[in-house]
């Protein structure tokens, strides 16, 4: 029986993704597939892809520029979330997906599709944000999930692919599992899986080792209009400039790793090591302003709200209810973060030295302890007073 007539696949030029196109024809009956590869900045040249995906067997084979739609309907949001998955993970994979969604399910109106479907294997978060995602922008579309089921090997995979023309891979394929895009590379698999191994040097593309690392520390002033990055150095960029330039000056320095143990949406532990270098600054950057420019309550209210924020990130939830009503707080708080922050770039750290904004809430001549002091010291006694006399009344009844 079929499964569908029509289906569009994300397409990644890659082994797995390749073979689901024979196999959504052969095995389950589709009549047509539109492959559809999107560039997220990743780098590659999409051209070759194209071509590939119809050697392949697909009837249409799109290629999408969605890099800057990624940056700033995905990435700009989540720094001015500060997201930071269990506090380490930026969320360079998992921005992406519903971007990659999104054109799957527009491609599916355009061409009259009624299913869409994807690569991933049922052990990864990737799924749940693909099929969750889908289901909430178009809830008629089918998903459908071969490498869910197919149960190949790698090896299977291959040989599947060979009968139907799908040249193997020429050089050793990579030991890891990896992702990338403009924001980032995510590495898995191969010796990593043992969380005790050091990751070995050659993992990393986007960040230098500190041994090769300039010897004199390089300073960058980020601009910011309200939670948005928009400068750098004083000079105004667009998003994906902004982002290029600032993966380069940073990953220069060998700043943006990170290897952690994380906890997986499917309840298991998984060790991902990751490249991020802008985010991971930006992030950090963005944070320090808003230290200046918010008040103390929303600050810290907010601190709060970026932790869910980030949970509903990794977990598939961009599009969803929850997910709007915290973009409606996290605006509402964005409209007076806009300043600069300076940042010392050396040997693996991003130092921030400095802030400054038209919006500071910063008071000298409260906070200085010259004799500009201008803070009223008496007012402090009435205050604590009253602040501690809860704690007071509860020592005086409890203690003996
Ligand atoms: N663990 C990360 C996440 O869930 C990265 C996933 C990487 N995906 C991949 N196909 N290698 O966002």
């Amino acid at each position: 029986m079929s499964r569908a007539e029509k289906v569009v696949l994300a397409y990644s030029g890659g082994v797995d993704t390749s073979v689901c196109i024979p196999y959504l024809k052969e095995e389950w009956g589709v009549k047509e597939v539109i492959t559809l590869a999107a560039d997220l900045g990743q780098g590659d040249e999409l051209g070759p892809i194209k071509e590939k995906a119809l050697k392949a067997g697909a009837a249409v084979s799109l290629v999408a520029d969605a890099t800057e739609t990624f940056v700033k309907d995905y990435a700009f949001p989540a720094i001015q979330a500060n997201t930071l998955y269990e506090n380490r993970y930026p969320l360079s994979t998992a921005l992406a997906r519903p971007l990659i969604a999104k054109l799957l399910v527009e491609a599916a109106v355009e061409y009259g599709a009624d299913a869409v479907a994807h690569g991933c294997t049922g052990k990864g978060n990737d799924q749940v944000r693909f099929d969750v995602s889908i289901m909430a922008l178009n809830p008629k579309l089918k998903v459908l999930a071969p490498a869910r089921e197919w149960g190949f090997s790698r090896e299977d995979a291959i040989a599947y692919g060979e009968r139907f023309g799908i040249p193997s891979p020429v050089k050793k394929s990579s030991p890891y599992s990896i992702d990338r895009n403009l924001l980032g590379r995510s590495i898995e698999a191969g010796i990593l899986e043992d969380p005790m191994t050091e990751p070995p040097e050659e993992i990393y593309v986007m960040t230098k080792a500190i041994a090769d690392t300039p010897d004199e520390p390089e300073y960058v002033d980020i601009g910011f209009e309200r939670g948005i990055p928009t400068s750098l150095n004083g000079n105004t960029l667009d998003p994906v400039t902004l982002i290029s330039q600032l993966n380069q000056l940073v990953g220069n320095h060998g700043i943006g790793r990170v290897d952690m143990m994380e906890n997986r949406l499917v309840g298991i532990k998984s060790r991902e090591i990751y490249e991020a270098p802008a985010l991971l600054v930006l992030i950090n950057a963005h944070r320090d302003l808003e230290s200046l420019t918010l008040t103390a309550d929303v600050t810290q209210y907010k601190r709060g709200i970026e932790q869910t924020y980030s949970q509903v990130v990794y977990q598939g939830l961009w599009y969803s209810p929850l997910k709007e009503a915290l973009d409606a707080f996290i605006q509402k708080t964005q409209e007076r973060v806009s300043g600069a922050v300076r940042v010392k770039l050396f040997k693996g750290n991003a130092t921030i030295v400095g802030r400054k904004s038209d919006n500071s809430l910063y008071t000298p001549d409260l906070a200085t302890y010259t004799s500009e002091d201008q803070f009223d010291h008496k007012a402090a006694e009435g205050f604590i007073y009253i602040w501690g006399l809860g704690t007071r009344i509860w020592s005086q009844k409890t203690s003996v």
